[in-house]
């Protein structure tokens, strides 16, 4: 995700902003820039590192200026896409967060007016309406501008004739740090920190209009104040928002991640989704190819879009694919790769290609080279992941598949429409397990005691159990084995005993009854069964000795909730054992390699 700054004080601006975009590079990006307020707007953009910025700049002595650092979401990482952007009269400058879902129309309109724009980005249609609507007074000019904007956004905007910033919010995070007559704006608490322990947090609608000495922040047009705040934290808690690990954070930044990737495709109007990517006539079948996490996702993906679209799916693991001889017909070939640099998924991508297959990759890294080779993109907007273990991820490659599948169902509208509802609620729903995370502690010390485990499901959460077995292994360095429940009996209960722990993945789904039937055979070889079951659900509670209960969802969507609890066991089971949890030992995020 992007990171913002802003500075107006005592100090020369410059090196307090390059400082402070330091402490956000932790978040990841793939270019930067700031700009300094003077006689004239000094800017400098670079398309790689801060470090490399740093070099190019000029002494200034501007006590006021902007800052961002830059994780692509639209248009490629480059100089010219790096913020901060500016208007036709390049009196205005501008940094953004978030995403600007009606840019196109936007754009289209004020290219009519006359605006000339130099980025690809969603962002820069913001510097030309506050050009549009500039009279002199640059925070009545931002509250018009945003008046014409739908989506998200934390941007802070500075005018060469206006002493100051101007800065606004909307679902994308904006805190000030209050100095000693200074004042540091930022989308993340540890740009502020060596400065300032003293913040205040901005609000959804909220204006704040920010000079040396003074603060003004505005609500619907009505003066308004917003507390104070302390920040307890050290800078490495704070890059970790108060969370003990990355990998508890991007757990918890699950519902808003999923809320991100459907935002955008699904109609407000009708029940409709619309990727943007077409359903070709002739194509015979799908192929998604993937490795770990990404593949496991898509084996869930393989279940929805073939329920929904009654097109053929096949999913194979990406290192295996390059070896196979898997007849590709008129197969439309889809990688998955959060990182798009996966070296297998990469390799059977162009293998796919040089067939001469329709290629896509679902990726979150835009500009990665998973995009230079597939015929057609679509991100996940999960931010980037630090953890080495996937989890928003893979909830965010989850939600895309659902997207997929609904973009080309072939249910009626009813149905469809249900779906989409239930989609939209997915965030809440995850929320409401997340906001109960406690009731998995117990468990997780009870399985932290264990060298081996079970993971068993059934239908769409097979996958699932895979997954909650990976998770286990990766950073908690317990054994554990993932399993369709009916399987259990072909070989694997010659290892079942009382040393040997089963996670049972359950769904109100047409898999419910004989999943109950294979935990009573679990139980009668007296290993212990920890279930992941739905609320209301008081039928299984009789035979199992642990229960982990997830929010009731329609069963085609309980992959997400049981994936979300299972992340949680193994997290707090890793904790329980020590573990280094998100740097685990021999993995690397990105496998680069063959
Ligand atoms: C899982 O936690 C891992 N990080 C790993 O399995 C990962 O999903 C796999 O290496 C594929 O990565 P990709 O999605 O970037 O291609």
């Amino acid at each position: 995700m992007c990171g913002i700054v802003g500075y107006v004080g005592k100090r020369q601006a410059q090196p307090v902003l390059v400082n402070c975009l330091k402490r956000l590079e932790y978040r990841g990006y793939d270019s930067c820039g700031i700009a300094l307020l003077g006689k004239n707007l000094e800017i400098y953009k670079d398309a790689m590192r801060i470090e490399s910025l740093e070099k190019s700049l000029r002494p200034n002595s501007s006590h006021t200026g902007i800052g961002h650092t830059r994780w692509a979401t639209h248009g490629k990482p480059s100089q010219k896409n790096a913020h901060p952007h500016t208007d036709c009269t390049g009196k205005i400058a501008v940094v953004h967060n978030g995403v600007i879902e009606n840019f196109l129309q936007l754009r289209e309109q004020l290219t009519k007016e006359g605006h000339v724009f130099s980025s690809d980005t969603d962002t820069e249609v913001i510097p030309h309406l506050i050009e549009k609507y500039y009279q002199g007074n640059l925070e009545q000019a931002v509250s018009r501008a945003i008046v014409d904007i739908t989506g998200s956004y934390a941007f802070v905007a500075m005018h060469v004739d206006w002493r100051g910033l101007v800065v606004a919010r909307n679902e994308s995070p904006l805190i000030l740090g209050i100095g000693d007559k200074e004042f540091i704006v930022a989308s993340d608490v540890p740009a502020v920190l060596d400065y300032t322990d003293r913040v205040i947090y901005l609000e959804d609608g909220d204006i704040g209009v920010i000079t040396e000495n003074a603060l003004k922040c505005t609500s619907n047009g009505k003066q308004v104040e917003r507390a104070e705040h302390r920040i307890p934290w050290s800078m490495e808690e704070a890059q970790k928002a108060g969370h003990e690990h990355f990998m508890i954070k991007e757990i918890h930044e699950q519902p808003r991640v999923i809320r991100n990737t459907y935002k955008g495709y699904i109609s407000a109007l009708e029940p409709v989704v619309n990727l943007g990517i077409s359903k070709n006539a002739d194509i015979s079948d799908i192929l998604i190819i993937a490795c770990g996490t990404s593949y496991y996702a898509s084996l869930v993906g393989k279940h929805v879009i073939q329920s929904l679209s009654q097109i053929p799916v096949r999913v194979e693991i990406a290192s295996e694919f390059n070896y196979s001889d898997t007849v590709l017909g008129k197969t439309w070939v889809i990688a998955v790769t959060q990182s798009g640099e996966t070296a297998d998924s990469l390799r059977a991508l162009k293998k796919a290609k040089e067939s001469g297959c329709r290629t896509l990759v679902i990726t979150n890294v835009v500009g990665s080279t998973a995009t230079r080779i597939a015929d057609e993109t679509l991100y996940i907007t999960a931010g980037p992941e630090i953890c080495v273990a996937a989890t928003k991820s893979f909830i965010a490659q989850l939600t895309m598949l659902y997207l997929l599948a609904l973009a080309w169902s072939s249910a009626g509208v009813r149905s469809r429409a249900s779906l989409i509802t239930e989609l939209r609620q997915l965030p809440n729903k995850v929320q409401e397990l997340l906001d109960r995370e406690e009731q998995i502690t117990e468990q997780a010390k009870y399985l932290a005691r264990y060298e081996n485990a079970f993971f068993v499901g059934r239908g769409i959460n097979f996958p699932i159990a895979l997954e909650g077995a990976l998770k286990l292994k990766e950073i908690s360095y317990i054994h554990a084995e993932g399993y369709p429940a009916g399987e259990l009996k072909h070989g694997p209960f010659a290892l079942l005993t009382p040393e040997t722990p089963v996670v049972a993945l359950t769904a109100r789904d047409n898999t419910y009854d004989t999943l109950l039937a294979n935990i009573k055979e679990i139980k009668a070889r007296e290993s212990p069964v920890i279930a992941v079951a739905q609320e209301g659900d008081d039928e299984i509670e009789k035979y199992v000795d642990f229960l982990i209960r997830v929010p009731r969802v329609e069963p085609v969507f309980s992959p997400v909730v049981n994936a979300v609890a299972l992340q949680l066991l193994a997290y707090y089971t890793a904790r329980e054992r020590g573990c280094p949890i998100d740097t685990p030992r021999n993995l690397a995020k990105s496998v680069t390699v063959e």
